[in-house]
C-alpha cells in the first residue's frame, strides 16, 4: 500500500513538472525579443546602455555624441572621423561605418571597445538602417 502511494506521488510530481515545463517553454517563446527596427529601440537598447558612457557631452569620444536627441543627427548621413564612409547610410548597413565598428570585421576596434554587443543588438541596428534609418 505504501508503495502504491509512493508510486502515485511520483507520477503526480512527474506530470506536474512536465505540464509546468511546457508552460515555461511557452513563455520562453517571448525570447529572443523581436525588434521592429525603430530608432527608439536602437536608442533605448543600444546607445543608452552601451555607448553614452563614452559618447556624450563635451568629452564625447571620437567626437560622436550618441545621447538622446543628439544621436540621430550625428549619425544619419554624417561623415565619420575615421573613415570616408558615412556613419549611417540609410538603407545601406553594409556602407555604414557604424556597422563596421559594431561588427568589427575589418580589424577595427569594436564598439564598445570592451567587446562586441550581443548579436541580436547588432542585428537591431542593422535592421534600423536597412529600414531606411528613420527617426521613428
Ligand atoms: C569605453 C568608451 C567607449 C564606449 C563604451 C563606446 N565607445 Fe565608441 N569610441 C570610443 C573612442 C575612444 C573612439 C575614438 C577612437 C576610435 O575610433 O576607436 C570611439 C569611436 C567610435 C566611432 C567612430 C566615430 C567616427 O566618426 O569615426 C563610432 C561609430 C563609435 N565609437 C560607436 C560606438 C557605439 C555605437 C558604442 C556603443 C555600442 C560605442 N561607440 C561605445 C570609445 C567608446
Amino acid at each position: 500500500m505504501k508503495k502504491l502511494v509512493q508510486l502515485f506521488l511520483t507520477t503526480s510530481i512527474f506530470f506536474f513538472l512536465f505540464s509546468c515545463q511546457s508552460q515555461i517553454t511557452d513563455s520562453c517563446q517571448l525570447e529572443p525579443l523581436s525588434f521592429n527596427g525603430t530608432f527608439t529601440e536602437v536608442q533605448n537598447n543600444v546607445f543608452q546602455p552601451y555607448c553614452v558612457g563614452c559618447h556624450s557631452g563635451a568629452q564625447a569620444q571620437g567626437g560622436l555624441d550618441l545621447s538622446a536627441n543628439a544621436a540621430f543627427v550625428n549619425l544619419v548621413n554624417a561623415s565619420a572621423a575615421n573613415s570616408s564612409l558615412s556613419l549611417v547610410k540609410p538603407g545601406q548597413p553594409g556602407s555604414s561605418y557604424l556597422m563596421k565598428r559594431l561588427r568589427a570585421t575589418d580589424g577595427e576596434t569594436p564598439m564598445p571597445p570592451s567587446g562586441k554587443l550581443e548579436q541580436r543588438l547588432i542585428d537591431l541596428v542593422d535592421l534600423w538602417i536597412a529600414n531606411g534609418a528613420n527617426n521613428d
